[in-house]
């Protein structure tokens, strides 16, 4: 079909005004506000015969002029071609939901992908984890009335099928890092293949905070702790959605915790949830170790059993669990940041060291015996979690020694006392709260563990002092 030779109906012409001004720049919303429409109404193209059925082109040529402008430089020169690959694809792939076209990027233009609605350019990258790469991107819908949207896309080996399903049963979705379209990736490499998933888009997770920054109320829109506070509150918000719905995360921590300036903070990877199971129940455990309650697994030898020759860990995951991993990101990925940041801006050297100590596996291919495993937990009064060796590095397993939460909680006090002269005594006050509601969320014994609803609470009252 071509861009040029079609005409739209006058009404749907008529219609069309831009509701959402995307991008940043004065340029871009004065050329938006005129769509560059200019259809040719000669003779000779009118007698073109009719556009197949899809999306119309004066469509395409709004998309095509705001991709032009969004992303034209400094990719102007290959912009044309990119687009006429894009609509290309598209016609072949129209009406196939859950499919997209992958490009990968070039010296000229950065990696794009195509499904039958939508394209999504691939501007940077946005985070790496385990499963998936997530990367910054600008989204075009092949729509009059939807404009282009800031997005984060997804590209991971599993599909996201399993996740959308579970949090379908969601009524709200606000805390939480919804997938939107996803399908299967045809990529014209030959990787693996893999999947993708487009998300609303986030400033970054918690370690992308930069405490540091002096001027943090200008850049974050307001101080440190009423900042963190808020976006703790929305994200314990939906880990109560989630536990209200029967589901667990299982793999809570500050990397999969994210913030909006200005907005909701929100839980994202959602690749491990599941139905809580009964609590005499064992499943595949799928955690972070360093954020994962010890009660999870019988004993710590739990945490590496042999299948023959592979290695898993059979425990029993719950929201008790999330919440122990919640409270441990409570400490780690926000009251040791905080500390650490704004001890830097203010010269106070070696705030808070709360490093677990390693013991490692002799050499790789050579494993703890289930006694040492158990010699090194009775040992220690603390946390032990066990890290499977890496077969891509060939570095050992190890067992980590994480302090006692008691010791842990005393050292951070008087951190933060140590920043008495440079904080307002309400957010000083408050850092202590967080440091203490870590403390009690990473109890050992689980019959201890307070509702969700109550996590919500606590965190509220603390941000209700500001
Ligand atoms: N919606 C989003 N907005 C901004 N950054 C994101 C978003 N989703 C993920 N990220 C970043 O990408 C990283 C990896 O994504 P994640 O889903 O956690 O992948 P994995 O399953 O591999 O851990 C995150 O740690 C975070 O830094
Ligand atoms: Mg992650």
């Amino acid at each position: 079909m071509s861009d040029r030779g079609s005409v739209a109906p006058t009404v749907a012409l008529k219609s069309y005004t831009p509701t959402v001004v995307f991008g940043q720049s004065q340029s871009e919303k004065t050329s938006l506000q005129t769509p560059p429409l200019h259809l040719d109404k000669s003779p000779r193209k009118r007698k073109r015969s009719p556009a197949p059925a899809g999306t119309p082109s004066p469509v395409k040529r709004i998309v095509y002029g705001r991709f032009k402008e969004s992303v034209g430089q400094p990719a102007s020169p290959i912009a044309k071609p990119v687009f006429m690959r894009v609509k290309k694809e598209q016609r072949q792939i129209r009406g196939v939901k859950h499919v997209a076209f992958h490009h990968l990027p070039t010296p000229d233009f950065p990696a794009y992908i195509v499904t039958d609605e939508a394209f999504h350019v691939l501007l940077s990258k946005a985070g790496k984890g385990a499963q998936a790469e997530a990367s910054f991107s600008k989204s075009f819908p092949l729509s009059m009335d939807k404009s282009p949207k800031r997005t984060v896309v997804k590209i991971a080996r599993k599909p996201f099928t399993p996740q959308k399903k579970l949090l379908e049963r969601l009524e709200r979705h606000e805390g939480i890092d919804v997938p939107g379209a996803s399908g299967a990736l045809i990529s014209s490499s030959n990787r693996l293949p893999s999947r993708f998933a487009v998300f609303q888009r986030s400033d970054g997770d918690l370690n992308h905070i930069n405490y540091s920054d002096p001027r943090f109320e200008v850049s974050y829109g307001a101080s440190p702790v009423p900042f963190i506070t808020g976006q703790l509150i929305s994200m314990a918000a939906g880990l109560e959605e989630l536990h209200d719905a029967g589901l667990i995360h299982r793999d809570i921590k500050g990397p999969n915790a994210l913030f909006n300036i200005g907005g909701l903070g929100k839980l994202t990877d959602t690749d491990l949830l599941m139905e809580e199971l009964g609590a005499e129940k064992t499943h595949t455990v799928g955690t972070t170790p360093e954020y994962a309650a010890p009660y999870i697994w019988a004993d710590v030898t739990k945490q590496r059993v042999m299948e023959g020759r592979r290695i898993s860990s059979i425990g029993h995951q719950s929201k008790a669990s999330d919440k122990f991993a919640f409270g441990a990101m409570i400490q780690t990925d926000v009251v040791t940041r905080v500390i650490s940041g704004l001890s830097k801006i203010h010269h106070i050297d070696n705030p808070l060291d709360l490093r677990p100590v390693k013991v490692v596996e002799k050499q790789y291919g050579t494993l703890f015996t289930d006694e040492e495993m158990l010699q090194v937990d009775r040992e220690h009064s603390g946390r032990v979690v066990y890290r499977w060796p890496n077969p891509l590095t060939k570095s050992p397993g190890y067992l980590w020694k994480y302090p006692t939460r008691e010791d842990a909680c005393a050292k951070t006090f008087s951190a933060i006392d140590k920043l008495a002269e440079h904080l307002p005594a309400k957010e000083l006050a408050a850092l202590k709260q967080l440091a203490r509601l870590a403390y009690i969320l990473q109890d050992p014994d689980q019959t201890k563990m307070m509702s969700t609803a109550d996590l919500v609470s606590a965190l509220q009252a603390i941000g209700n002092q500001f």
